[in-house]
């Protein structure tokens, strides 16, 4: 059984996306951990109270390099095969990176390359796309910049607001993320460069 390492800043419903769906038995995996940077973060009360293993790094007066090598080595220590960044707002750096090569999945509300970084969906509202969505990529040293998993389409109607929109976003991020998460479990992702090759 592979163990699934969890990192989250806040609300964390990607999280429980994908601990509904092991719990389920749809995801072939253990959750062995679940960090976040903020104590108070939502996600984190919600994992301790599912009984998952939870754990509060501060980054408090920490360099990036010496905070990263916190959350390696608890990940390390609880042999965790494949981390998952649900909502994690820190930019990892290469220590990190260079821990679990081809082995981070993050989540984005858009359709990268377009619009990285923060508010991915004001973004788009602001761009004026008629059509964004959300990305899972495979984490590398830029920001968003990594190997394309799974992304889904999500249409702008007239009418929405950053909050109409985002939630619809959200949906299919709870949807791929799982779908990625098992691609990757399965060794059905096969990197080619900046392309991922799926394998069904
Ligand atoms: C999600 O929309 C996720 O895509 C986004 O933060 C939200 C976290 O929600 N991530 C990013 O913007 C990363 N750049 P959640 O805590 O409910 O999963």
């Amino acid at each position: 059984m592979k163990n699934i390492g969890i990192l989250l800043s806040g609300r964390g419903s990607n999280f429980e996306a994908i601990a509904r769906n092991v719990a389920a038995g749809k995801i072939p995996a253990k959750i062995a951990l679940v960090i976040s940077n903020r104590e108070q973060a939502p996600g984190l009360k919600r994992a301790r109270q599912m009984g998952l293993k939870t754990l509060f790094i501060s980054p408090k007066g920490k360099e990036r390099e010496a905070y990263d090598q916190e959350v390696v080595t608890a990940l390390k220590v609880a042999k965790v095969d494949l981390v998952c960044l649900a909502g994690f707002m820190r930019i990892l750096s290469p220590v990190f990176v260079r821990a679990f090569p081809g082995r981070i999945l993050n989540i984005h509300p858009a359709l990268l390359p377009a619009f990285p970084g923060l508010d991915a969906q004001k973004q788009a509202l602001d761009y004026g796309v008629k059509f964004t969505g959300c990305t899972v990529h495979i984490v590398d040293e830029g920001m968003d910049t990594g190997p394309i998993v799974l992304q889904a389409v999500v249409t702008v109607l007239d009418d929405d607001t950053e909050e109409s929109l985002s939630a619809r976003i959200l949906k299919e991020e709870h949807r791929i993320y799982s779908e990625a998460v098992c691609l990757m479990l399965e060794d059905k992702v096969r990197i080619e460069g900046r392309r991922t090759v799926l394998r069904q």
